[in-house]
Parts: structure tokens; C-alpha cells; sequence
């Protein structure tokens, strides 16, 4: 009998999963003879049983589109949102599973749909991921697919910013994603030549960033373009999200854990307006008008740049000939020019994000890029 595979994308989109739903399907149907089936919307596609063929006419045209065909959503199997309660579905989910005599669920995704494919994995399901995020902060790949696309959309706006941030002699903090790892911003900030590179990785200093730019004013520029992330800290709050950590992690009933996660929610939720709180006290510090741009989806919609559909195409085929070979369980990595197999439990629950000692920290530094330490 022919294998028959099932493919999801979850989490947030990102530029190249089209292409690697067509790099595993193709491989699948036309050199491995499998039949391939596609859920909808991550995983409540699969406890819903909504399903699309993926044959040669689903995949055909795919290539070059953003988004997903499939569809995504941030549901996890065993905290699922159904009828205005959070439920544990993941009995629904190894149904469906069981009722299509699935041979691998494919599940493309970034650190939470690992976390998920990981548990149905545990119980028994054969399970395969593959990395994408825009973040790239997926632990044991080079790079994840859909980095490369949003990072030049950051580099062009960066680039689009110079001009008017010039023209009026201001300040622009343009904030980027990457939720909390800075590969986005400190590549898009390098590459677009920003003069302030903010990253979590390295907590600020409000005045050290306004001294630097009134460097840059008395040295004659008298304007700057300040590359933040989205998860960029203040030494103050850093030190206060680093304590709250630290107290989930000692936290020793149930209750006590709850609370203190409680707490971060509270935090993060309070720091969403992080960046607009920086522009406004660059512009006190300084005495120079400053403005706040903030790049939030854009950053994912539309056509995958070349690299992500080659990435995206190298880890789908790939995915097609380990599920040939009879592997699963394992995340499907980009290692220099080739791919590796990594078993789930390598990943699960680990974040890459920007080592302090990274190239790209150093050149920046070389530069003359001001980091905000
Ligand atoms: O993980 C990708 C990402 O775009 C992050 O950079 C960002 O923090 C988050 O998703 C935004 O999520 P949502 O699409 O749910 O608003």
C-alpha cells in the first residue's frame, strides 16, 4: 500500500510555506508514489477533520505565493479554544489521525507547533516538522525559511526611512519582529545601515542611544534611524522580566507558577508600547523630533524572497525522502549546504537567539552602529 502523508502549517505564517508544501508534495506524489493530504488551519484542522487533496493541481502555481493555501492558526491540541471553552483535543486530533491511517503528520511550523507535534509524537503518532518562522530563532537549524524574505522587507523600509529622517533631521525608531530574538533586527539593521541597533539580547540604556545620536548631531548628522526588535528590553525592565523568570522557574506549587506567569503576561503586555515609550524619550533626551514606525505583518505577507523557496523546497523534498526511509519523530534541518534529521526532543522548548559573541554583533560594533550598551 502507498503511504499516505498529512501536512499542516501552524503558528504565524511565513514567506516559503508554499514552497515547502509544494517541495514535499511533489516529491511525494510524483517520486515516492504517497498520496498526500493537507488539514486546514494547523491543528484544529486535524481534530475538525477538514481536509484538502494535495494533488498536482493543489500544488501547481504555489510556488511564488506568500502565505499558506492550508491556512494556519496558533491552536494548540491540548489547549484548543471550542465553544467558548479551552479544551484538551488531543484525543480528536489522534482520531483523525488513526481514521485516515495517516503514516506521518507533517507539521510546519516554528517553537510552538514543535512543542505540540512533540506531545502527539509521545503518544505515537509518526510526526515530522519543519522550521519556519520569520524569527529564526529555531534551535538546531542554520536558518528557518521566511528569515530571509522578511529580512529584506525590513532592509528596503530601513533604506525607504533614511531619505525622510533625513530630510527633517529626525529620529525614526523603526520597530521590527522577531518576537523575543534579535536576528531580524540586527540583520535588517546592519544590512540597512541603521545607526542604533536595539536587540533582547542586549538590555539598553536610553542615554547612552541619545548620546550617540547627539554624536552623530554635532559630527553633522542630524538625523538617526534607531532599529529596534520588538522584544528589546531597558536594563530596568530586563532586570525585572529576568526576576520574574526566575520565579516561575523556582516556583514550587502549581499555584505560585500560575501566579508568577500571570506576572510576565501582565509585563509583556504592559512593554507592547516599548517602542513608542523609546521614541518619545529619545526626542526629551536629544531635543530632536522624533517619529515611530512600526513594520508588524508586513513583514510576512507576500511573495517568498529566491532564498526562502530554495530553503523551503531543499527542507520539503527532504521531508518527502526521510518519510521514504521510514524516519520520524525528528525536525527536518537546514546545516550548511545539505539537511539533518534532529530528533524532536533536541529542539523542543529551545530558542536560538542571538549569541553575544555573534559576527553580526562584532560588525556592527566596527561599524559604528551604537547597540545601547
Ligand atoms: O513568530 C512570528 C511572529 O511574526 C513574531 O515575530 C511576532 O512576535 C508574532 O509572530 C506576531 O504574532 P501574530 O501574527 O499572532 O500577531
Amino acid at each position: 500500500m502507498n503511504k499516505l502523508l498529512g501536512v499542516l502549517t501552524a503558528g504565524g505564517d511565513s514567506p516559503g510555506l508554499n514552497a515547502a508544501i509544494r517541495g514535499i508534495g511533489k516529491a511525494a506524489l510524483d517520486v515516492y508514489k504517497f498520496q498526500v493530504i493537507g488539514f486546514r488551519d494547523g491543528f484544529r484542522g486535524v481534530m475538525q477533520d477538514r481536509t484538502v487533496q494535495l494533488d498536482g493541481s493543489a500544488l501547481s502555481g504555489i510556488l511564488t505565493v506568500g502565505g499558506t493555501i492550508l491556512g494556519t492558526s496558533r491552536d494548540r491540541p491540548n489547549k484548543m479554544p471550542v465553544g467558548g471553552q479551552v479544551l484538551d483535543m488531543t484525543e480528536a486530533i489522534f482520531d483523525t489521525y488513526k481514521k485516515h491511517h495517516l503514516d506521518v503528520l507533517v507539521c510546519i511550523g516554528g517553537g510552538g507547533t514543535i512543542k505540540s507535534a512533540y506531545k502527539l509524537s509521545q503518544l505515537g503518532m509518526n510526526i515530522i516538522t519543519l522550521p519556519k518562522t520569520i524569527d529564526n530563532d529555531i534551535y538546531m537549524t542554520d536558518v528557518t525559511f521566511g528569515f530571509d524574505t522578511a529580512l529584506g522587507i525590513a532592509t528596503e523600509a530601513i533604506d525607504r526611512l533614511h531619505s525622510t529622517a533625513h530630510s527633517h533631521h529626525r529620529i525614526i525608531v523603526v520597530e521590527i519582529m522577531g518576537h523575543n530574538a534579535g536576528w531580524l533586527a540586527l540583520g535588517a539593521g546592519i544590512a540597512g545601515g541603521a545607526d542604533v541597533i536595539l536587540i533582547p539580547e542586549i538590555p539598553y540604556d536610553e542615554q547612552k542611544i541619545a548620546d550617540a545620536i547627539l554624536k552623530r548631531s554635532r559630527d553633522g548628522k542630524h538625523f538617526s534611524i534607531v532599529a529596534v526588535a520588538e522584544g528589546a528590553l531597558s536594563i530596568n525592565d530586563a532586570e525585572i522580566l529576568k526576576k520574574a523568570e526566575e520565579k516561575v522557574e523556582k516556583a514550587e506549587s502549581g499555584d505560585v507558577k500560575i501566579e508568577a506567569k500571570q506576572k510576565i503576561e501582565e509585563f509583556n503586555a504592559q512593554h507592547l508600547g516599548n517602542t513608542l515609550r523609546l521614541a518619545n524619550q529619545l526626542e526629551s533626551l536629544t531635543g530632536l523630533e522624533s517619529r515611530l514606525t512600526i513594520l508588524g505583518h508586513l513583514q510576512r505577507g507576500g511573495t517568498p524572497s529566491a532564498a526562502d523557496r530554495l530553503l523551503a523546497t531543499k527542507l520539503g523534498t527532504a521531508c518527502a525522502s526521510y518519510i521514504n526511509k521510514g524516519i520520524s519523530g525528528v525536525m527536518i534541518a537546514s546545516r550548511g549546504e545539505g539537511v539533518e534529521p534532529v530528533q524532536l526532543e533536541k529542539v523542543v522548548g529551545r530558542r536560538k537567539i542571538v549569541p553575544l559573541d555573534h559576527v553580526w554583533i562584532e560588525s556592527a560594533r566596527l561599524v559604528g552602529t551604537n547597540l545601547g550598551d
